[in-house]
């Protein structure tokens, strides 16, 4: 048994890691502010395993309050996925976002290397691979942004990178999720998002329980086989499966090093795609208007996830149609989510 710190745990993909770590019999502490969650899900953890995480209220910002986590606590590794996400938001409000972004990384890592914490695990994102690496993506590409979200991330990548070059007790692992979606097939935990969703899946499942009148498609004129953005999704079970992994390999190899991983299905599904199988998973209808196309959107990416296969010995195994049985089972059994 372990003792995992997962900063941002109360969150969509942190909530999915903490049941996966607690089923496996680690121990897990979560440092979260609750800026975009909400204290419920320390029930419904409990409820689906049976176990309770220790939970700390705790800003990553906030140096005295984490330090007095790791005081208490003799943690074995970090999973860090405290973050600001919305990439639209990120370019109205870019200090916030580097500022709880980076700086709360750099925090973070501060008060590890005073604990001698030094095993990590770093929640990236596709995002790195920026407008202009062909696809698939591979972990070698160069990485740019295209917004102050995706710069937080190649920045924290970076600082990652130079840490582990000027010591070597560091041992990272850098992990670039895809598109997550779905839930925990209990329907107890899943993604709750403030105001209006950003992404396509709350979206979809808002508009199955009434919410939003229609889903607005933007763009039907890329050049893909329905016209429609092409995504890599992954099951959100599946990508904390992934974190087990990349921990497991962390913590069992001699030599630290440094590795990047893509955690995606390794193929694209377009947005008429999922629409249609979420149809058919609900047996609902998604009304839908093709409007134009949002800024700063590609027409199409997907993951090539060789390293992750063979490196980690990780590989998806739930389906597109899983992944929409399940969006919709959280949805429905919660159409307000958490509140
Ligand atoms: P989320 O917003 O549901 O979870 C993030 C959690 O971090 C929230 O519970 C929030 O309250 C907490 N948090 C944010 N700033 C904090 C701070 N300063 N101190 C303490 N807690 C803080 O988001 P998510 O979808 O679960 O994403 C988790 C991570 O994965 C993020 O780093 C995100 O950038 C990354 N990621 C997400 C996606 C995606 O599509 N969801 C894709 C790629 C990468
Ligand atoms: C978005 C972010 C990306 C982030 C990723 C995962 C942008 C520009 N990019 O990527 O940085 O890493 O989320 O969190 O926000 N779509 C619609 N209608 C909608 C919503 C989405 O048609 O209401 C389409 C999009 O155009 C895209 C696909 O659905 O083709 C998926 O969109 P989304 O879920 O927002 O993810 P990404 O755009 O891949």
């Amino acid at each position: 048994m372990k003792t995992i710190l997962v900063t941002g745990g109360m969150g969509f993909i942190g909530s999915h890691i903490c049941v996966s770590l607690l089923e496996q019999g680690h121990q897990v502490i979560i440092v979260d502010n609750l800026c975009n969650s909400n204290k419920e899900v320390l029930n419904r953890i409990n409820q689906i395993t049976g176990k309770a995480p220790i939970f700390y209220s705790v800003d990553l910002l906030n140096e005295e309050a984490l330090s007095a986590v790791f005081k208490r606590h003799n943690m074995d590794a970090v999973i860090h996925l405290a973050a600001l996400k919305a990439v639209g938001k990120s370019s109205q409000i870019p200090l916030s976002y580097y500022h709880n972004n980076v700086s709360g990384s750099l925090v973070l890592l501060k008060v590890m290397e005073k604990y001698e914490v030094f095993n990590l695990v770093f929640s990236s994102s596709a995002t790195v691979y920026g407008a202009k690496n062909p696809i698939p993506y591979v972990e070698h590409f160069p990485l740019s942004a295209t917004n102050p979200y995706g710069r937080t991330k190649v920045m924290i990548e970076d600082i990652l990178q130079d840490i582990f070059h000027a010591d070597s007790r560091w041992n990272i692992s850098l992990l670039r999720y895809f598109n997550p979606i779905g839930a925990h097939p209990s329907g107890l935990i899943g993604e709750d998002p403030k105001g209006i969703p950003n992404n396509l899946m709350p979206f979809i499942t808002q508009v199955a329980v009434g919410q939003r009148d229609r889903l607005s498609i933007f763009g039907g004129d890329y050049p893909t086989p329905d016209g429609t953005g092409v995504r890599d999704y992954i099951h959100v079970v599946d990508l904390a499966l992934g974190h087990l992994k990349a921990l497991e390999k962390l913590m069992a190899s001699s030599v630290k090093s440094i590795s990047a991983y893509n955690l995606g299905a390794g193929k694209g599904y377009s947005v008429l795609n999922v629409v249609s199988a979420f149809e058919k998973a609900s047996g609902k209808e998604i009304k839908y208007s093709i409007t134009s196309r949002r800024e700063g959107d590609l027409a199409e990416f997907f993951a090539d996830v060789t390293k992750a296969n063979n490196e980690l010995g990780w590989q998806v195994s739930r389906s597109l149609d899983e992944m929409c049985e399940d969006a919709w089972n959280w949805q429905r059994k919660n159409p307000e989510g958490y509140s």
